[in-house]
């Protein structure tokens, strides 16, 4: 792992990769029947009426990354109902980590309709297996009001959260956690059947336990990175520590040395068999690890604070992830801010504007009115959005 000390040197490094679309096209997608509009790497705002469609545009930016977007929403419920059941297609051109590339995605139409729904993803034209391959191009990080509940919600959602804020460091912790999870669910088959191979039990336990120490490094990095960037913050905003506890992570923050931390991983994967086969899942590991935040200046864990305070914690996180991005990974990515300015008082607004210029950052952010962006005006591109146009104004 490299010094924090030694990285902080690069702060304002300069030759950051600043991730941006450069245009996005929606068809069939949720109230769009087609819409397409063309964008710099300026902040872009987008104001509406409720219902208008600014939440779907984000939606569909998501969807150009692994995983299932902001609303993590069903395949088909995407399908825009009036286009009586075509597939949603969006398509966009960008800059990403590898240069300028074409991402296109959608819902893909040669999948039968029992509820198996598959996403189609063509990079450069070209369609390719699984969504992993998203990463390596783009990475986005996102605040969404549904987020709010993260506190309180269960220990999966605020792994899924570190899990994504990894993402847009490491590109290959998508594919990790596919490959670690594709491992436990043959295990868990294999141990639920009577006839256990332990050949094969074996080597699916060292794949899990590769991939699993990786995984839990890459949580511990990433996390330590953004901890360091809150706590140099000048930002106003409450400053938060995050922590992320599990059976690997906890080895690994011990300072056992990766390769141990694996041997330990396997051994003990090896001991719980019959416990697992009994419970029929995997009992211990780092699908299990789970998310602890805490409000430094309360020393309050964060599902006890108020409403507001958990908004700008989570605010807060998701700042500091686009500035440790630019510093230490060299690449900046793109944010989506839902609804999130509205929340915030003039002071703070000002404070938030001045940050994502100041990192550069193509930041996508919604509102049902333009003056809740007022000190953008000369800085960021404004849409209006409406019954399933996206206008500039
Ligand atoms: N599959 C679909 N087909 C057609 N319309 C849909 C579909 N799914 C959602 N919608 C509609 O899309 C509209 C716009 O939704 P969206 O969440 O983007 O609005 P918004 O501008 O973010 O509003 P708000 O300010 O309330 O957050 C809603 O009226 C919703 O009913
Ligand atoms: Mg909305």
């Amino acid at each position: 792992m490299e010094s924090l000390e030694l990285a902080a040197i690069t702060e304002h490094n300069t030759n950051a990769r600043v991730l941006s679309l450069t245009s996005l096209s929606l068809n069939n997608f949720r109230n769009y029947h087609s819409a397409r509009i063309e964008i710099n790497a300026a902040p872009v705002v987008l104001t509406g009426r409720n219902g208008a469609g600014k939440t779907n545009i984000l939606e569909a930016i998501s969807l150009l990354t692994p995983g299932r977007g902001i609303r993590r929403a069903k395949l088909s419920d995407i399908d825009s109902q009036s286009a009586s059941g075509l597939p949603w297609v969006v398509a966009a051109n960008l800059y990403g980590m590898q240069g300028e590339v074409k991402i296109g995605t959608g819902r893909d139409s040669q999948t039968p309709d029992d509820g198996t729904d598959k996403r189609m993803v063509k990079i450069d034209g070209k369609v390719i297996r699984g969504q992993s391959e998203l990463a390596r191009h783009f990475a986005i990080i996102w605040l969404t009001p549904q987020m709010e509940q993260l506190f309180q919600e269960s220990a999966s959602a605020g792994r899924k959260f570190i899990d994504r804020l990894v993402y847009s460091f490491d590109p290959e912790h998508a594919s990790r956690i596919n490959e670690y999870e594709y491992a436990m669910r043959e295990r868990n088959r294999i141990l639920q059947s009577n006839r256990a191979d332990a050949y094969w039990l074996d080597a699916l336990e060292q794949t899990m336990a590769e991939t699993g120490a990786a995984i839990a490094q890459a949580r511990l990095h990433t996390v330590e990175h953004i901890n360091h960037t809150i706590l140099r913050s000048p930002l106003s905003f409450p400053k938060a520590d995050i922590g992320i506890a599990g059976m690997v992570e906890d080895l690994l923050a011990k300072g056992t040395a990766a390769v141990a931390v694996e041997e330990e991983f396997k051994h003990r994967l090896r001991n719980a068999r019959s416990l697992d086969a009994a419970s029929g899942r995997t009992l211990g590991g780092v699908h299990r690890s789970e998310m602890n935040v805490i409000h430094i200046k309360k020393q309050m864990p964060a599902h006890l604070c108020s409403t507001g305070e958990q908004k700008a914690l989570l605010l807060s996180i998701v700042l500091a992830q686009a500035r440790a991005g630019a510093q230490w990974h060299r690449v900046v990515p793109v944010i989506l801010l839902d609804e999130v300015v509205a929340h915030l008082d003039a002071t703070r607004r000002l404070e938030l504007f001045e940050e994502i210029c100041q990192i550069g950052a193509q930041t996508w952010m919604t509102g049902t009115d333009s003056t809740l962006f007022t000190g953008l005006e000369k800085k960021a591109q404004y849409y209006q959005v409406d019954g399933g146009s996206i206008i500039p104004t």
